[in-house]
């Protein structure tokens, strides 16, 4: 745990590490001024030394001991007109560089922007995440404390709540990302949802195998057939009081994909245990707005089940028959993810909700057309896509707006069922999202094809290498938007 404080004056403070910003080369941001006018030569002849320019997400580690009532100075790069995602980023970098147990203080929060508190906080827990579980020597903690500079007491309580749960709910899902195959199976999702439910006072339902046939849970099954785990619909709800609205949201629940009889080449598989970041996204998601209370009403949906070669998987040329009715034609069993998703977003669609948005790790082709860090999104329609990506850009997560046009239809066309679950090698992403909207019927919808940037490639600012929780901060964000925004 670490304690966000406020921490009163900078002029009368003192901790291990002091973390202000700077707009630019000696272009001195809140705090960094300050601590110019203290040191004087001693800081200009160091940052000198070490050729710093002060450009976004540098950071200069100056050791001040016998100068300041500070063991270290960390000046952060911000660049002249930081937005809050740079200021997220900022503080990540920070925190990054914080060694050992530390008191931190900050400036970073008196940037002038609307919620820089909670950016600056959300930067920092975010950055101090690890996956250690697995190691038998634990690296200790960094970060103790994190005072907030000139801020008043109330304001950092609510900034430290808000960024509390987005911050614990995103490494909640990271968690769940890293976690080996082996020991997170459907079951153990589920027990998950549970405890989830349990704690934020949420409805769920599960459906398990014996009920598939009934609830006519077509793709899921197809797919669960070749694993020898039970495959689960996992169903949460928030119902709150008087609520503004009602949103859907679905996440791709794949907890090991092996590709099944159309079996993947070994390097496909190495980070597979990712297939299931869009469930992680829903269940994180929940969990987080359980607990911000956010006066919405909520469906969050997972179908989870491995994608397995078992005796049972199965075949390329199966005929499946999803929960809406439509048929399709299975030609590569390494295209699973929309079969799973068909079933679940039938399910929710059926509820009629204002806007159902879908996450999944659910084409290579994703990352092909937008590199690692950033999401594909689809929608059927422009209002939909619209409220997404301003979730999004104010969250501080990449989407980018792909399109969905009704002339590829025929890329998916079969010669024995309404559709194939493949479609051409080019424009295989929008290919999939067209799959998809074949069972949202009319319901506005809204999918992010989250195969990029579900896995960090590597560690910067306030991402961790590894499962990144990708997802949950613009699914929040869309939630709490929903509630401000309607009478
Ligand atoms: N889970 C994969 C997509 C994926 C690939 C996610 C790489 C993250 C990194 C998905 O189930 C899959 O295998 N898709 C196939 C679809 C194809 C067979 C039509 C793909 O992208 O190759
Ligand atoms: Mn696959
Ligand atoms: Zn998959």
């Amino acid at each position: 745990m670490i304690d966000i404080v406020a921490g009163g004056e900078l002029s009368e403070a003192s901790a291990d590490v002091l973390v202000v910003p700077v707009l630019g080369e000696r272009n001195w941001g809140p705090g960094a001024d300050w601590a110019a006018e203290q040191l004087g030569d001693f800081l200009s002849d160091y940052l000198d030394e070490i050729d710093f320019q002060g450009k976004p997400g540098a950071v200069a580690s100056i050791p001040v001991r016998d100068r300041l009532a500070f063991k270290r100075l960390l000046l952060v790069g911000l660049g002249e007109k930081p937005d809050l995602e740079q200021l997220r980023q900022a503080a990540g970098s920070a925190g990054k560089e914080v060694t050992r147990d530390a008191a931190v203080a900050t400036t970073l929060n008196q940037i002038d922007l609307a919620g820089a508190n909670v950016a600056v906080l959300e930067g920092f827990l975010l950055s101090q995440y690890r996956f250690d579980k697995y190691r038998t020597e634990k690296k200790p903690s960094k970060v103790e404390s994190i005072a907030l500079l000139g801020a008043d007491a109330a304001a950092v309580a609510a900034a430290g709540t808000r960024a509390g749960v987005t911050a614990g709910a995103v490494n909640f899902a990271r968690d769940l990302i890293n976690e080996p195959p082996a020991a997170k199976s459907p079951t153990t999702l589920v027990e998950v949802a549970r405890g989830i439910a349990a704690a934020g006072g949420l409805e769920i339902t599960v459906f398990d195998p014996s009920q598939f046939e009934e609830e006519r849970f077509g793709g899921l099954m197809g797919v669960a057939a070749g694993s020898h785990q039970p495959a689960a619909m996992i169903v949460l709800r928030h119902e709150p009081p008087d609520p503004k609205g009602f949103i859907a949201i679905v996440g791709k629940g794949i907890v090991f994909d092996s590709g099944g009889l159309s079996l993947k080449p070994s390097a496909g598989m190495e980070t597979m245990k990712t297939d299931m970041s869009g469930a992680a996204v829903v269940l994180a998601t929940m969990q987080a707005i359980a607990a911000l209370e956010v006066p919405v009403r909520v469906v969050g949906v997972a179908p989870v089940t491995e994608n397995m070669p078992g005796g049972g998987a199965q075949r390329p040329g199966d005929v499946l028959t999803p929960r809406n009715g439509k048929t399709v034609e299975v030609l590569n069993t390494d295209a699973e993810g929309r079969l799973v998703l068909a079933d679940a977003l039938s399910l929710v669609a059926e509820e009629e909700p204002d806007l159902i948005v879908d996450a999944a790790t659910l084409t290579g082709a994703c990352p092909v057309a937008l590199g690692e860090k950033i999401a594909g999104m689809w929608g059927n329609t422009d209002e939909a896509v619209d409220q997404v990506r301003t979730a999004a850009a104010e969250a501080g997560e990449a989407v980018w707006h792909m399109p969905l046009p009704g002339y590829y239809r025929k890329n998916i066309d079969s010669d024995v069922a309404d559709m194939k679950n493949t479609g051409t090698r080019y424009g295989g992403s929008i290919n999939a999202a067209l799959f998809l909207k074949e069972f949202v019927g009319d319901v506005p919808w809204v999918h992010l094809d989250i195969a990029g940037p579900a896995r960090w490639p590597d560690d910067e600012h306030y991402q961790v290498k590894g499962g990144s929780g990708f997802g949950v901060r613009t699914l929040v964000r869309l939630i709490e938007n929903v509630a401000s925004r309607r009478p």
